[in-house]
């Protein structure tokens, strides 16, 4: 069952027991009490944008609001779109024809961490993406594999290369545990920096970019740019940016990349993921 269905189900089951909900059709929002669940009917949403503002320091953590309509109107999508995008401390659930969002709990950065940390997320995954990238290394780099999770990459660089895991996970006994979100960054020097599937998770990615190009004259990596889907959409994979493919082209230059290949992986209706070789400005491209 789909968590609108769900909701649906829920609200007709309470209206059924004759349980008293709270009905605001005006601006006339004003309670107290803690919100598990809101409705909210999409018509006139612009237009209630205070009180949701108020509704939502409500909701208690785990709690839902329940956006009805979210995906028939492109002026409305949009309005939903740039409220998710200030209010990270919803994820979403749901993002169709309705959008369901919850409060996260107070721990919403250790869970991305527990999500990681099992080892079935990450091993034996995404290796057609790693081959190509470790095609594009030169026998004998150095290599810092960034967010490296099952090491696909290490398995299938040239055995003359040196390979250097790093994650927010201990992955390895040789794996640096550095979270870029919190400013760390694996210290050192290397001829190659791979980052595949990473960049998307990342509070701020021209901070890593920039800090990459202080590690290395050569970067790999991937990402998947913004197409046509929503933006919550993107929230529901846990992604935090969204770069459509000339965005990410002046991200790379701003932070002082030369995009010198790109090789498209994946052409969904939702996305298109791509993989980057790029030189760091004034580095030739050898390694
Ligand atoms: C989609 S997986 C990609 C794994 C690997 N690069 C691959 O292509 O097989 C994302 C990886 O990024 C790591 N990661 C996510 N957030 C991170 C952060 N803030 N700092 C460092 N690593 C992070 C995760 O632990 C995970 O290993």
């Amino acid at each position: 069952m789909s968590v609108k269905s769900t909701i649906e189900h829920l609200a007709r089951t309470v209206e059924d027991l004759g349980i008293p909900g709270l009905r605001v059709d005006q601006d006339t929002l004003s309670f107290d009490e803690p919100v598990a669940l809101a409705c909210i009917d999409c018509d006139r949403l612009e237009s209630i944008q205070g009180d949701l503002e108020r509704l939502v320091h409500r909701v208690s953590p785990g709690g839902m609001i329940f956006f009805a309509d979210y995906n028939s109107l492109d002026s409305r999508r949009a309005f939903l779109d740039a409220w998710v995008v200030a209010h990270p401390e919803f994820r979403v659930l749901e993002a169709g024809e309705s959008l369901v969002v919850q409060r996260r709990a107070r721990e919403a950065t250790q869970d991305h961490a527990a999500l990681w940390a099992d080892p079935a997320s990450v091993q034996g995954r995404w290796t057609e993406r790693a081959q190509l990238a470790a095609d594009m290394v030169s026998p004998g780099s150095s290599v810092l594999d960034i967010g490296a999770g099952g090491m696909a990459v290490r398995r299938l660089l040239h055995p003359a290369c040196r390979y250097t895991p790093s994650d927010f996970v201990q992955r390895s006994e040789d794996c640096i545990v550095a979270d870029l979100n919190a400013g760390q960054f694996p210290p050192g020097r290397w001829d190659v920096v791979t980052m595949l599937g990473v960049l998307e998770y990342i509070q701020e990615p021209a901070a890593v970019l920039t800090r990459i190009g202080a590690a290395a004259p050569r970067l790999v990596m991937s990402y998947c740019c913004r197409k046509g889907a929503s933006i919550a959409y993107r929230r529901k994979l846990t992604w935090v940016n969204d770069f459509t493919p000339d965005e990410l082209d002046v991200l790379l230059r701003q932070t002082g990349w030369r995009m010198e290949r790109a090789v498209e992986l994946k052409r969904l209706p939702t996305f298109t993921e791509v993989l980057l070789s790029c030189t760091r400005d004034g580095a030739s491209e050898t390694a």
